[in-house]
């Protein structure tokens, strides 16, 4: 058999992929897989687990700039993705209901909503933000049965709470904060519920994991229990899942907390260094508001006049990696072809209606979609790379 003449793969380098998860070493999550040995306990909310918790919850009660607002509350979970599901199954979300959620996202978004039988209805975003707003889910409610907002803290970046509050205290309608990749940083709204996830490429990665946070202690109380069966004392009391976080997770959780510091120390000297070498390019870019707000794990950039094809074309040819997480908006993608879409007025257009009417109709959405590119952000990056991937953008929209 001839042999197959494979093109020599390109080299690896910290430039050639845009996220590279930065997780303890196996030396460093050793003593609590020791601590496994001794207790043999594997799940079930077991030492790890609780220990997680507590450090988790006093993590996040120092973060908290709203004190005497009351307590925070948390239990973990397999995913942010189960922590997004069942805060809408415990708010009553079912078949028949509404969720709106921004168009620009993750699919787990969606899919949650999906899974308790409800609806999604996907909104545009505000160009300022990049995401969905109160104001934006006040137009869609004034004229359209909304049963939850499920808002976005895109890309890690917090989202105010205090006017998600005031939306629910308006309007009656419950909020679930998606604050996946916003550990620690997102702040903890009076009325709503918060979903994190641990995921190895979010910045307090574990390798799978989520966490449900509220200022109400029946509500994760409930979340807990639906985690394991709905079950209490091996009773069943409540509809449930399987969904609670294993010993070995929690091992992880617990090596990344004795990091975290440094994690973060990291993550903003990146930050800082990129925007300062992009702060001559200005006229040709821009980034996401807020951002240094976040502990930032996807970078990305929003080109004033390049189209976002051609840029990811370019940096390709020069070894640097791109990517565009969250985009297409979901309505382009064949699973939520039949989702309804809302405009920033509230106007929405049912599910049935073709996807190029519905590209027309999301103009937000879409012109961040045609000039937006990521570029490489990870622990694993030197200033020169870093240097070099400013270095190809500015010849490229010089070039341009
Ligand atoms: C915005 C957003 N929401 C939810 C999720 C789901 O989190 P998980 O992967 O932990 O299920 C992700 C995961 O990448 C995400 O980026």
């Amino acid at each position: 058999m001839a042999a197959t003449s494979l093109a020599s793969p390109a080299p690896i380098t910290a430039i050639s992929r845009f996220l590279i998860p930065d997780l303890p070493s196996a030396s460093e999550v050793l003593p609590y897989l020791r601590q496994l040995d001794e207790a043999r306990w594997y799940s079930n909310f077991g030492p790890l687990v609780c220990e997680f918790e507590e450090k988790l919850q006093r993590l996040l009660a120092r973060a908290d700039r709203t004190p005497g607002q009351g307590s925070i509350y948390l239990t973990t979970l397999v995913s942010g993705h189960h922590a997004l599901e069942v805060a809408l199954h415990l708010i009553g979300i079912t078949r028949g209901k509404k969720v709106l959620l921004p168009a620009v996202t993750f699919p787990a978004c969606p899919l949650s909503v999906q899974h308790t039988g409800a609806e999604a209805v996907l909104a545009d975003i505000d160009p300022a933000t990049w995401t969905l707003t109160p104001d934006i889910a006040r137009a869609a409610a004034a004229r359209h049965q909304i049963d939850a907002v499920m808002p976005v803290a895109l890309y890690g970046v917090p989202l105010p709470v205090a006017p998600w509050d005031e939306f629910s205290r308006e309007t009656g309608i419950p909020v679930v904060i998606d604050a996946a990749a916003a550990v620690e940083v997102q702040q903890v709204p009076q009325l709503g519920v918060v979903a994190h996830s641990l995921h190895a490429t979010k910045p307090l990665g574990v390798g799978e994991g989520g966490i449900l946070v509220s200022r109400d202690s029946h509500m994760v109380e409930r979340a807990r229990r639906y985690s394991n069966f709905g079950t209490s004392e091996r009773i069943c009391h409540m509809d449930g899942s399987n969904i609670k976080m294993s010993e070995y997770h929690a091992a992880v959780g617990l090596a990344q907390l004795n990091r975290w510091d440094a994690v973060k120390q990291r993550r903003g000297e990146l930050l800082s260094l990129y925007l300062q070498h992009l702060g001559p390019l200005r006229k040709f870019l821009s980034v996401q508001p807020n951002i240094d707000a976040a502990v930032v794990s996807l970078f990305v950039l929003l080109f004033t006049r390049s189209s976002g094809d051609s840029v990811m074309r370019e940096l390709g040819k020069r070894g640097v990696s791109t990517h565009r997480s969250y985009f297409p908006p979901l309505y382009r993608h064949p699973h939520f072809a039949n989702a309804a879409v809302s405009d920033v007025n509230g106007g929405v257009l049912s599910g049935a209606a073709d996807v190029e009417t519905k590209q027309e109709h999301m103009v937000n959405s879409e012109s961040m979609f045609a000039r937006v590119v990521g570029v490489p952000f990870h622990s694993f990056m030197s200033e020169p790379d870093l240097v070099t991937v400013v270095e190809e953008v500015r010849r490229l929209v010089y070039d341009a």
